[in-house]
């Protein structure tokens, strides 16, 4: 069935919103890293086999009768990866996919989050599995170290607003690079704090957000200190030998100015992008927050009667503890919006930075609703690299969510990603960016989080409703297959 639907597939059709250009027709540097991603709570399952722990997530999902996810939906079984992994790596194989994105799950590898409270054999065991089978197949492993789920003792204790986490998350690191270091040479250590740092159910707690928000700057601040942390004890002792890299992920969604032609416009784009971005990139290439943010928050700070700033302050320690702990940078993208000065209606983390987001009802937008814009990819690696002064960047995200009843056929994400990796293409080809990788999400359908199993972002097709859970690809898989195997757009 592949071959035949191989012959058939095609690049998807160009997507004319504003400001498309042409269609590039060229191929990506070599050794182009092309691969799709996935993250542990979302296709493992398991969620009680062999001595894993409990997280945040089991305990969202199954709180207040399940009423927190759409459906009661949960992720005890998700696509029973746990079990099912060589199934994952067959698909990836038969794709020619160079690398693949997924994540450790903490409370696997240590039940209660704290290494004195001791290692679980098993969950080490079951991650080696894993790796050598990536590495069997000929797809570098590429591993995140927390993607959201946080084990429920730590979660007690203050989850990310306790600094003694730093710790926990270094001894954490040390064991994945003592074990698994020797095969794995690309490390991020978080996925997208920007998301899990203001949510509810990364603390468990439905009263979380407080406006003005204080919280998510604390629970950023020792996300930048857990990453420094463990960046520097990998420099220290596991990359002399082990020669990997590390960096982080964040997400980037493009704010493209309104009225491009209007300054203030311009500035709230810039302004966005230090906010959501440089709010982590800052620190850990510069050794502080962005400047504007500084410049605002303490302003508005004084201004509510603060006697300290909503946004922390690194010591000279820190500083230096922190300052250049990017190898490289992961970028995970998915779409833009207009952005334009505030009118005073926006919220957070928009109300901080002064901003506002507007949606152009002539853009095209994906079924669950969020608007296809291809030309945001190139302008926000380009806006990168420029800032950062063109750093390696891994694109380790980006794709299509649809709903339930899609099947293996699905035109709208095939075009999605013809033009959202041609504009890939055009950033390193026209504006000089160092783009090393793409990580298409994802590999599977898989628990889209509360969404639960309602959107479906895979690029391969679970069927949930067969005990089985069978996996087959869609066309948008066969499509990357051959801008894996083309590396890119050949003429
Ligand atoms: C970002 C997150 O990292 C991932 O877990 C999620 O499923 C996708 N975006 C799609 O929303």
């Amino acid at each position: 069935l592949a071959t035949i639907l191989l012959l058939h597939v095609t690049y998807g059709a160009r997507i004319d919103n504003q400001q498309e250009d042409e269609f590039l027709y060229d191929t990506f540097p070599e050794g182009f890293m092309w691969g799709t991603a996935t993250s542990a709570y979302q296709i493992e399952g398991a969620w009680r086999e062999d001595g894993k722990g409990m997280t945040n997530w089991d305990f969202w999902a199954h709180e207040n009768n399940g009423a927190n996810m759409a459906n009661g939906h949960n992720g005890d079984v998700a696509c029973d990866s746990y079990h099912k992994y060589m199934e994952d790596i067959d698909l990836l194989k038969n794709m020619g996919a160079k690398s693949y994105r997924f994540s450790l799950s903490w409370a696997r590898i240590i039940p209660t989050g704290r290494i004195a409270d001791g290692i679980n054999q098993a969950g080490i065991d079951h991650y080696n599995r894993v790796i050598d089978g990536l590495v069997e197949a000929g797809v570098q492993p590429f591993v995140t170290l927390y993607h959201w789920d946080l084990p429920m003792p730590l979660v007690q204790n203050g989850a990310w607003l306790n600094e003694t986490i730093v710790d926990h998350f270094t001894d954490y690191a040390r064991v994945v690079f003592r074990e698994y270091g020797d095969r794995v040479k690309f490390w991020l250590s978080f996925n997208e704090p920007h998301v899990f740092c203001p949510s509810e159910w990364q603390y468990a707690q439905h009263d979380f957000f407080q406006d003005p928000p204080v919280k998510p700057y604390i629970c950023a601040h020792n996300i930048i200190k857990s990453h420094a942390k463990a960046y520097r004890l990998y420099d220290s002792e596991f990359k002399p030998s082990q020669e990997g890299k590390m960096g982080i992920t964040l997400n980037c969604d493009w704010p493209e100015p309104k009225d491009l032609n209007n300054a203030t416009h311009v500035e709230a784009s810039d302004r966005s992008m230090h906010f959501h971005y440089g709010w982590w990139a800052n620190p850990l290439s510069r050794g502080e927050y962005p400047p504007i943010m500084r410049e605002i928050l303490d302003e508005k700070s004084a201004a509510e009667g603060r006697n300290t700033s909503r946004l922390p302050t690194f010591d000279a320690e820190w500083t230096e503890i922190i300052n250049g702990t990017l190898d490289f940078f992961g970028l995970n993208h998915y779409f833009s919006y207009y952005v334009l000065p505030s009118n005073g209606t926006s919220t957070w983390l928009d109300g901080d930075a002064n901003i506002q987001q507007e949606y152009d009802p002539a853009w095209n937008y994906t079924a669950v609703g969020w608007p296809v814009t291809p030309f945001g990819l190139r302008k926000v690696i380009t806006w990168i690299s420029k800032e950062y002064g063109f750093p390696p960047i891994y694109v380790t995200e980006n794709g299509y969510g649809s709903y339930e009843r899609d099947g293996l056929d699905d035109p709208e994400r095939v075009d999605y990603y013809t033009n959202y990796i041609n504009q890939m293409l055009k950033s390193i080809k026209m504006d000089g960016s160092d783009v090393k990788g793409y990580a298409a999400w994802s590999l599977i359908d898989n628990l889209e989080w509360v969404s639960g199993y309602t959107v479906r972002f895979g690029v391969n097709y679970v069927n949930f409703t067969d005990p089985n859970l069978p996996r087959t690809p869609k066309q948008s898989a066969i499509l990357l297959k051959k801008i894996f195997s083309d590396n890119g757009f050949p003429q």
